[in-house]
């Protein structure tokens, strides 16, 4: 499964859930309803299974959208098992999720579990085609906590298959687990992270995957402007040119997920020499220094000029960690943040394949 929810962790649904298409995965998982529906209304035709909470009144958009839920409320289960029939005789797709020690969503306990799936085998309307849980702490090096879950889960999917109840697809693991213990994964990986080509966590064993991140996230120079000193820059003047000093705005801000918690502490990369980018990060804008190293070569930096502000350029790199370092979380969320809003160029090897920019659809 190739997980594409919170819009392919930035990197945009739609293109991503073409390519992984294209590359013929089993399935897509999203986290709501409505994301799955939007891979349908763009003619993406490969199963998707909505990993979150999908309400009551919402099962028959689901099934006539061929789209399939994970099942683990009673009331839901019991509003399933009143849906009027399709009239093509298509059942509601479900995987009963089992909560196995992340304490999130899923039935909680062997028995329960097994009941849960009992009850809802012999729901008509139903097919129950998955069983799964997911890990709490499978990015870690101790695998002890790991271990128990699996242990849970193993229990409940050898039952089912030891019952000979029909249900063909057992998942467990994440990118982490994917990693680090494929054995407690059941048949099929649920990728998320590491399809985008970034590590779950520093403590998963690299040698078993060298990744490449598939995103960089580029911007240009706007305005070139030579300030005085003591000219203050940006929102609270909180930083001031000590000298005259050469600066460059960016048409990039908070709005587009470059967050302004970066301000004082976030680098572009020009001319492939990193350099500061300079008081508070607006909405829309912020500043970047060109002096000194930006402008030692080739003269001074023109406007249209490239900054990379995650990615590579020369022999300078920032990277999605270096980023999540500097505002104090995880890879995940600096790349989730990245809003609808940046304009999106798709590239296989050095070829454009396609371009989105959902604010000037033609
Ligand atoms: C239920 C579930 N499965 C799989 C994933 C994919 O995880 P990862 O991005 O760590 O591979 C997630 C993401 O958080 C998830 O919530």
């Amino acid at each position: 499964m190739a997980s594409v929810k919170a819009n392919a962790y930035g990197h945009g649904a739609v293109e991503i859930a073409r390519e992984a298409e294209r590359f013929g995965v089993d399935y897509l998982g999203v986290a709501f309803l409505d994301e799955a529906l939007q891979l349908r209304q763009a003619g993406i035709q490969t199963p998707i299974l909505v990993l979150g909470f999908v309400a009551a009144d919402a099962l028959s958009v689901a099934r006539s959208h061929n789209i399939t839920i994970a099942l683990f409320r009673e009331d839901v289960l019991a509003a399933a098992s009143v849906l009027t029939p399709d009239h093509s005789g298509r059942r509601l797709k479900v995987h009963i999720k089992m909560d196995s020690g992340m304490g999130r969503l899923g039935v909680i306990g062997k028995d329960e579990v097994l009941s849960f799936i009992e009850t809802a085998m012999k729901v008509p309307q139903v097919e129950v085609e998955g069983l799964f849980t997911h890990y709490a702490r499978a990015d870690e090096a101790d695998k002890e906590y790991t271990q128990r879950q699996y242990n849970r889960f193993h229990e409940v999917a050898e039952h089912v298959r030891q019952q000979g109840w029909p249900i063909p697809i057992i998942h467990a693991a994440n990118s982490a687990a994917g990693i680090d213990t494929p054995q407690w994964a059941g048949n099929m990986l649920r990728l998320g992270v590491s399809m985008y080509g970034l590590y779950p966590s520093d403590e998963v064993n690299r040698q078993r995957i060298a990744l490449e991140p598939v995103m960089s996230l580029k911007t240009e120079v706007v305005m070139v402007k030579t300030v005085p000193a003591g000219w203050g820059i940006s929102y609270g003047t909180r930083y001031v040119a000590a000298q005259e000093e050469c600066i460059g705005t960016l048409p990039i801000g908070y709005a587009d997920g470059y967050s302004r918690m970066l301000t004082g502490k976030a680098q572009g990369i020009i001319r492939g020499v990193k350099t500061p980018i300079l008081g508070t990060i607006c909405m829309d804008q912020c500043m970047i220094a060109l002096d000194p190293a930006a402008t030692e070569s080739d003269g001074n930096v023109k406007n249209g000029e490239e900054v990379v502000l995650i990615g590579r350029q020369g022999d300078s790199v920032i990277t999605v960690g270096d980023v999540a370092d500097q505002l104090g979380t995880i890879n995940y969320e600096v790349i989730c943040m990245l809003a609808a809003r940046l304009p999106r160029i798709y590239v296989r090897g050095d070829q454009t394949i396609a371009i989105q920019n959902p604010l000037a659809q033609s």
